[in-house]
């Protein structure tokens, strides 16, 4: 893995509220032992509600994205090693980097390649004309302009900065750490990039 501490991790469980911070009542009265830890649960869940609609909110608390397959990038990625753009296909000529339409998966899975059960199911989904509806994890608001093709090919930033290790995967994330203004504008302070808020906000 890469040593440098990437700005959007791909594991749900890098954020992990700490059990130990529950403080433990002296009293050894039942009730209101109860009483405390429902309170406590109650502080620690509204705390994390607001964390998350003010946008900081830590990744496990994001809901969980379910894709219509369990595809393995590492297998992809690592074993049979195709580059990214065979799948992502516009990541370095346009904004939108792409997720791959069943097309894509058919110029090798229109026939089975393998045994396992997963692929049997997609080889039936390509037969069936079934598309494949991924869910995009780092999704930004609508108000957010931001381009592959500059990030990746003029600015020449690996896609690890900004996603993490989700190529060495082996199931699609449930969540992620999607970047955040202050990632975007962190960086941009530091290679001196405009941080001119319509440079982002269109
Ligand atoms: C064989 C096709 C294939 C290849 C090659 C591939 N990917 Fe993917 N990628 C997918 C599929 C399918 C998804 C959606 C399922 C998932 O999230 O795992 C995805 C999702 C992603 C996402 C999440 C995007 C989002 O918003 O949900 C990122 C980031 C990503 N891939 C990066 C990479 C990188 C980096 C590489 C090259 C090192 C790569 N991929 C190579 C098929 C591929
Ligand atoms: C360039 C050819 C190629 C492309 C494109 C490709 N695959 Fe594969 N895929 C393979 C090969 C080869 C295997 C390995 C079969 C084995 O060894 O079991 C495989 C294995 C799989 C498996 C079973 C492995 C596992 O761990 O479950 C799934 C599921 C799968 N691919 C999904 C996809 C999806 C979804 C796409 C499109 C987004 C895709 N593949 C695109 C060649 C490809
Ligand atoms: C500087 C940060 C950054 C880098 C570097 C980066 N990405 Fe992204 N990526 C993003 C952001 C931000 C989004 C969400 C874009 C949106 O919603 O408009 C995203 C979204 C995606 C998606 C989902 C589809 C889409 O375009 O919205 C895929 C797939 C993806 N990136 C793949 C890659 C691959 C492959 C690389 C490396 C070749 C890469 N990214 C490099 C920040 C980055
Ligand atoms: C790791 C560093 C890094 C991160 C993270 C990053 N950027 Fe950038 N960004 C750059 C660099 C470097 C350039 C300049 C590329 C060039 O020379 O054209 C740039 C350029 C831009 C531009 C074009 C600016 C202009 O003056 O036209 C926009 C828009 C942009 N980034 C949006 C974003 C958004 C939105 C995010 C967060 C989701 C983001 N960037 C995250 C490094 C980064
Ligand atoms: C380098 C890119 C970048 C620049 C420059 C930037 N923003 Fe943002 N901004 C983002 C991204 C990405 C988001 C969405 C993610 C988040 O909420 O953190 C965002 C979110 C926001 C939101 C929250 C909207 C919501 O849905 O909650 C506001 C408000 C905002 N920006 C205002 C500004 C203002 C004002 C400036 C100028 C002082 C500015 N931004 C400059 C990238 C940028």
């Amino acid at each position: 893995m890469d040593s440098k501490k990437p700005i959007a991790g791909t594991t749900e469980n890098n954020q992990e509220p700490n059990p130990e911070a529950n403080p433990e009542p002296k009293s050894g009265n039942l009730p209101l032992r109860v009483g405390v830890v429902f309170a406590v649960f109650f502080l620690a869940a509204s705390a994390g509600m607001t964390a998350l609609t003010l946008g900081g909110g830590p990744a496990f608390l994001a809901p969980a994205v379910r894709q219509p397959l369990a595809f393995n990038h590492l297998k992809h990625v690592k074993d049979l090693d195709l580059a990214c753009n065979t799948c992502h296909v516009t990541v370095e000529t346009e904004a939108f980097s792409g997720l791959p339409s069943a097309e894509i998966c058919a110029g090798c899975h229109a026939e089975a390649q393998g045994t396992t059960a997963e692929e049997k199911r997609l080889v039936k989904m390509i037969q069936d004309g079934t598309p494949l509806a991924w869910v995009s994890l780092f999704r930004q608001p609508p108000h957010v302009f931001y381009s592959h093709r500059r990030h990746v090919v003029v600015a020449k930033i690996p896609c690890t900065e900004c996603h993490g290790g989700i190529a060495e995967t082996t199931s699609p994330p449930l969540r992620v750490r999607k970047l955040q203004m202050k990632d975007c504008l962190a960086c941009h302070e530091r290679k001196r990039v405009s941080t001119d808020c319509t440079a982002c906000h269109r």
